[in-house]
Parts: C-alpha cells; structure tokens; sequence
C-alpha cells in the first residue's frame, strides 16, 4: 500500500519536474503572452485549440495514457483503492464519499483546544500540529477523505505580502495591492516557504498510509486558492461585499484601455480623462500569471507531498457576471487547473454562488465542479452532461435543523445524485462555527447506511 503510494509520487516528482519548466507558463519576460485579456480572443480556454487535452494528463474517464502511467488503476491499492478518488474520476465505488468544507474548524472542541494555545498562522506553519488538526477531525467524523489544514491566503507571504486574521473580522493584508509597481514587486521565487504545508501532509499521509478497516483507502486533499478569489483578497486587503477595487483593476486590462488598441480619436481621449491610466491594463494579466506560477508550484509541492487530489477554492468568483468570468478569470483558472491536472491528480473546483457560471467553469476541464446548496444537483448535473464529477452540496445551516429535516435533505441530495458515477457529498459552503458536531456525525452515518 505504502510502496505503491510512493512509488507514484516518485513519478509525480518527475513529472513535476518535467511539467513546470515545459509548461511555459513561468515566462516572466512576457506575462501577458499566456493571458490574453482581450476578450474573444483567448484561445487557450477554447476546446478546440487543444483538440487532443495534450496539455493535461486526464484525470476522468476519458483517461490518456499519461493519467494512467501515473496512476495505474488498482482496484486494491493506491489512490484508485480509494472511493473518495474514484468519484473524483467518475469511476464505480460502494457507496457514495463524504467530507466536509471546513472540516477541521472553530465548531469542533478538539479545534478549539489547539487553538487555546496557539493562533491560526501557527497552527499553518508547524506541520505536527497542522498534521494532527487535519488527522483528528478527520477520525472524530469518519470521512473518506483529508483535507490539509491550512488557509487560503498562506501565499501571500512568500510573493511579499503580509496579512494576518483579525478577530471577527477575517483576514487582513498590510498593504493591499492598488499599483502597478506593486505587482512587478510581488516575487513567485519564494514558493519553496510553504513546503511546511507538504511536510504536513506527508505526515497525514503516512498516518493514513493503511487501509481502513473496510478496506478504503483515506483521500487526502491538499488545496490552493483560484486567481481570482485569491487576486480579490490581495487587492481588496480582506473580505469585500462588492469587490470595487478588484473590479476596477480588472476592468482596467479591458482591450480598449490599452493603448496598443487604436481606436477612434474620441473613444481615445475619453479614455484618457479615466481615473486609471492606460498602462494600468498590465495589472491584472500580471498578476494573474503570477498568481498561476506561484499557487502551481504550491500545489506541485503538496503532489509530491503525496496529495490524491487538489481543490482549487474560487470561493468569491460568484461576484462575477458570465461574461466578466469568461473575459477576466477562465484563462488563468484554466492554466492553473490544466498545470495541476498535468501533475496527475484530479482536480476539484470550488466557488459560490455559481449556478450561471457553472457551464464555464466547466470549461477549465476540472475533474470535479463543487456546487453550492442554491443549485439543484440533479438539473444542474443533467445540463453539465454529466461530463463531470460534481461534488455537494447540503446547505451547511441545516447543520441546525431536527435530525429529520436534516436526514430528508441528505436522503433528497442522494437521491438527485441517483448513484450516478462521480458524486462526492459535501456541504454547499463551509461548515460554519457554532455547528453542533453530532449533526455532522449524523450526516456520515446516514451516507456509510446506503452502502
Ligand atoms: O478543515 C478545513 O477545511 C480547515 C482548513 C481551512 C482553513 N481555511 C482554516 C481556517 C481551509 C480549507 C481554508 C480555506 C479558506 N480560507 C477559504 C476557502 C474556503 C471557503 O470557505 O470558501 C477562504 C475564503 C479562506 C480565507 C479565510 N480564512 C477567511 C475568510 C477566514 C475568516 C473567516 C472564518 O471562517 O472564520 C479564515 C480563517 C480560518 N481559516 C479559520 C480556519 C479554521 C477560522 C479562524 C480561526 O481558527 O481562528
């Protein structure tokens, strides 16, 4: 069992090697190569330019030979032998995976008791302790899979911005992203300060190295921002309600903005008199390319590390209209996703608020979409072909419901799945704090009786 895992990510190790100076994508000199901002002009997210998925190792059923020399199919062992990754990957499993977004949070008193002595960016930063977080509401709940414990937000320190979370108030960047020198400062040479996030996994992944005892092997799931939500923190310096300064920055890499665009004498000048200048249409292909070379190489680390799967959180990209999602955000989320995929794990994607968005965010080619709880899973599905594994998405407040109104609203989740390949359960959103845990044990009990 171990020396299959290892074995695989030896191989995940070359391949990461291989896929990141290959890739292009760390061309600095031209960051604006990769992204074109110019809307209807993208290629890279457009099926037909990359007829064959020649730049992804496939991760769903559809498998080509790169998935599977990675990741041989071994019904007993390895990844394959667990039903958390077979669902990822659209393949039969005994019954349908559970975990939960937020897992391991404030609503569960064995977090708490950590927390008592230590803040949230220690417990991050020191593996034995992220380690034992993930591992302990990883066995208090029963779940089929892991997901590390860490935040969103830990890559913003190497690429040069600091932030801590405020009491009550979230998460706070120093100095927020609003010039264009700011992002030719942000540095993507410094990805190697959050290999704690791998040491941590590699230890929950020797924790869980054995087979449970009905044979399934744990999924463990690392994870990473997607450019946008990450981009949105950076700029905004926190939380954000509309999103003005991100919007405008984003906007501002509009092609009519640019001045390489030529356009008439009056569209010009009114440009001009705009409180952003035209050079400012760099900012935001710059970073976004930044954003893809650094959270890439972090997801890289957590592979090697001996992740199964990662999810990319795009958790405000609900914020943005289908057209400005396709314009400003499906290029960049695309790239990272497709780099991710290239490592050979499949890739879950996540955000909010995204029944409109979702036929594009479908187009990123993501193994798994997660839905929130305001999309109903069967039409959703339907009308995604089920060309993709979907993952959710109980509403996370009926948590607090009577034990009944909670076992009807899994039993309707289970059953608009329909037992179909490729359903993971899971929360909608995060579970929030205050969450009585025997409503979550309730949950995992009712998913391991449909067996
Ligand atoms: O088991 C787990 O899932 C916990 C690991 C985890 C944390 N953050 C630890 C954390 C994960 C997966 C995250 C991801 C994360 N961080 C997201 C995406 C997930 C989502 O909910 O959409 C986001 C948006 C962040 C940024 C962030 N971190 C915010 C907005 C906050 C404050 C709001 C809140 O929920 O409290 C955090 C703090 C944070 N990160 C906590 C935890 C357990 C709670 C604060 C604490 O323990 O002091």
């Amino acid at each position: 069992m171990l020396g299959s895992k290892v074995g695989s990510n030896h191989l995940l190790s070359e391949q990461k090697s291989a896929s990141v100076t290959a890739g292009g994508h760390r061309v600095q000199a031209d960051p604006l190569a990769e992204f074109n901002p110019l809307p209807g002009r993208d290629t890279s997210v457009n099926s037909s330019a990359d007829p064959e998925g020649q730049n992804r190792a496939v991760t769903t059923v559809d498998q080509t030979a790169s998935y599977d020399a990675v990741n041989q199919p071994d019904a007993a062992t390895g990844a394959n032998g667990s039903r958390f990754v077979r669902a990822c990957l659209r393949q039969q499993v005994d019954r349908t995976p559970v975990w939960f977004l937020r897992q391991a949070g404030r609503y569960m008193p064995e977090y708490m008791a950590v927390r008592k002595h230590h803040s949230l960016l220690e417990i991050c930063r020191t593996p034995e302790i992220a380690a034992e977080v993930t591992i302990t509401a990883t066995e208090r709940l029963g779940v089929d899979a892991a997901i590390i414990f860490a935040d969103l937000l830990l890559p913003l320190t190497p690429m040069g911005l600091d932030f801590d979370f405020v009491a009550n108030e979230g998460p706070q960047v120093n100095t927020p992203l609003r010039t264009l020198e700011q992002i030719r400062a942000l540095r993507t040479d410094r990805t190697d300060d959050l290999l704690y996030v791998s040491r941590a996994i590699e230890k929950v992944v020797a924790h869980f190295s054995q087979p449970r005892s009905d044979g399934d092997q744990l999924g463990i799931i690392g994870f990473c921002g997607a450019p946008f939500t990450l981009a949105s923190y950076m700029i905004e310096g926190g939380s954000s309600r509309n999103y003005i300064e991100t919007k405008k920055l984003m906007y501002a890499s509009h092609p009519e903005r640019a001045q390489r665009v030529e356009g008439p004498r009056e569209t010009l000048s009114h440009l001009s008199r705009s409180h952003l200048s035209a050079t400012d249409s760099a900012f935001w292909p710059i970073l976004m390319d930044k954003l893809v070379t650094v959270l890439t190489d972090y997801a890289a680390q957590q592979v090697a590390a001996g992740a199964d799967v990662i999810q990319v959180f795009d958790s405000w990209v609900g914020a943005l209209s289908p057209s400005d999602y396709r314009d400003y955000a499906l290029a960049p989320t695309t790239s990272l996703i497709r780099n991710i995929q290239a490592l050979g794990v499949p890739v879950i994607y996540f955000g909010v608020e995204t029944a409109t968005l979702l036929p594009l965010m479908r187009q990123t080619r993501c193994d798994v979409l997660g839905l929130d709880w305001r999309t109903p899973l069967d039409r959703t599905w339907r009308d995604l072909d089920y060309a993709v594994a979907v993952q959710g998405n109980l509403d996370p407040i009926t948590l607090f419901a009577p034990p009944e109104v909670l076992e009807r609203r899994v039993a309707e989740i289970l059953a608009a799945a329909a037992r179909r390949p490729g359903h993971i359960f899971n929360l909608g959103h995060g579970i929030v704090p205050g969450t009585p845990v025997d409503a979550v044990l309730q949950v995992v009990r009712q998913l391991k009786a449909t067996e």
